[in-house]
C-alpha cells in the first residue's frame, strides 16, 4: 500500500483574537507558505510493532501506545478512530513534519490535528468530511487550552478567509482586492493556553473594564470585514493599528512585538498588529505591493527571527 500523505496550512488572525473567545467576531486567513504534513506508511500485517510516531521537530520517536491519553498527537488519532467507530489503527509509521513555528500564533497545533485526522481516515479507507475533521481539531485544542474559540481549527480546515463567531457557522469573506501581508516572528515561544488564561483572569477580576475592550474589538472586526470586502487597504491598515492598541490595553503585547509593529509602520506598512495569543510569537503588517522586501528587511534588522510574505486573496 502506498504511503498516505496529507497536509494543512498555518493561519493568521487578521482581526479579533482573544475577543473571539468571548463571542465577538474574528477574521482569519490561512498561511499556505507554512504547513504541517503527516505521512502514514503501513507496516506488514505480520509486524507487531503497533503504531510508531515520529515527529522530528519536537524530537519525538515513540510507540503510540506509551503516550499519555491527553497527548495532542495521540488524542488526534484517537478522536479520528472514534469518529470512524474503528477501535484500532493497524501497524504503521505516522510521520509528522511541520514548518509552522510552535507556540507562535500561527496555528501549528490545529494544523497538525487536521493533517492527522485527514491522513488517518484516508489510511483507513474512510476519508472524513471537513466538518468532522474541524471538530476533531477543535476537541484536541480543548486539551491544550480549555476554551478555544474554534477559529484556528475552522480556518485551517477550510483553508479560506473566514469571518468567525464562536458557536456559529463561519462565513466566507469575499476579498475583492487581494492584499499582501508580512508576518514577523519575535522568536519568543508563547503558548496560546497561557495568554488565553491570562486574559481570562483579567476578565474574571474586572469584567467591567475588559468587556468594553472586547466590544471595541468586535466593532473593529465588523469595520474590517467591510474594508476587506470593498477593497480599501488604507482602512484595513488603520483598523489593524486600532486592534493592536486594544490588544496592548488587554496586556497581551510585549516589547518585542511592539518593536516589530512600530518598525513595520515606520517603514511604510499601512498598518500592523500582533496576531494570535500574543506576548511573543508573531505580528503582521499590511503592505503595499512592492514593499515586501523593504519591510521584511526592516523587521529582520529589528529582531525578527523569521519573516513570511503572503498574499490574501479570495481563496488564499
Ligand atoms: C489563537 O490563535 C487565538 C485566540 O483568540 C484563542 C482562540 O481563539 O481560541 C487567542
Amino acid at each position: 500500500m502506498p504511503a498516505i500523505s496529507e497536509s494543512a496550512p498555518g493561519k493568521t488572525i487578521l482581526f479579533g483574537e482573544h475577543a473571539v473567545v468571548y463571542k465577538r467576531p474574528a477574521i482569519a486567513v490561512p498561511v499556505e507558505q507554512v504547513r504541517a504534513r503527516v505521512i502514514i506508511t503501513a507496516l506488514p500485517a505480520c509486524n507487531c510493532q503497533g503504531v510508531q510516531l515520529i515527529a522530528p521537530e519536537i524530537n519525538l520517536k515513540t510507540d503510540l501506545a506509551i503516550l499519555p491519553v491527553n497527548h495532542p498527537l495521540k488524542a488526534a488519532i484517537e478522536y479520528t478512530l472514534d469518529a470512524l467507530k474503528i477501535n484500532h489503527l493497524p501497524s504503521c509509521v505516522v510521520k509528522i513534519n511541520s514548518t509552522i513555528p510552535v507556540a507562535a500564533g500561527l496555528g501549528s497545533g490545529a494544523a497538525v490535528s487536521v493533517a492527522i485526522a485527514r491522513a488517518v481516515s484516508r489510511f483507513l479507507g474512510h476519508p472524513l468530511s471537513d466538518d468532522v475533521v474541524s471538530d476533531i481539531a477543535y476537541n484536541v485544542d480543548k486539551l491544550h487550552h480549555g476554551t478555544p474559540s474554534g477559529v484556528d481549527n475552522t480556518v485551517i480546515t477550510y483553508s479560506r478567509p473566514i469571518y468567525f463567531i464562536r458557536e456559529q457557522p463561519f462565513e466566507q469573506i469575499t476579498v475583492s482586492k487581494p492584499f499582501e501581508i508580512v508576518i514577523g516572528n519575535t522568536g519568543i515561544h508563547s503558548p496560546t493556553s497561557e495568554t488565553v488564561s491570562f486574559v481570562r483572569s483579567k476578565w474574571l477580576a474586572n469584567p467591567a473594564d475588559i468587556e468594553p475592550i472586547f466590544d471595541q474589538i468586535g466593532q473593529i472586526v465588523q469595520a474590517a470585514r467591510k474594508a476587506i470586502e470593498t477593497g480599501n487597504p488604507e482602512q484595513i491598515g488603520k483598523l489593524m493599528d486600532e486592534n493592536h492598541l486594544c490588544l496592548q490595553t488587554l496586556g497581551v503585547s510585549s516589547p518585542e512585538l511592539d518593536q516589530l509593529v512600530y518598525t513595520a509602520r515606520r517603514t511604510g506598512a499601512l498598518g500592523a498588529k500582533l496576531c494570535g495569543g500574543g506576548k511573543g510569537g508573531n505580528m503582521i503588517a499590511l503592505i503595499e505591493q512592492g514593499m515586501g522586501a523593504r519591510i521584511a528587511n526592516a523587521l529582520l534588522n529589528a529582531g525578527a527571527v523569521k519573516v513570511i510574505q503572503t498574499t490574501i486573496s479570495a481563496h488564499a
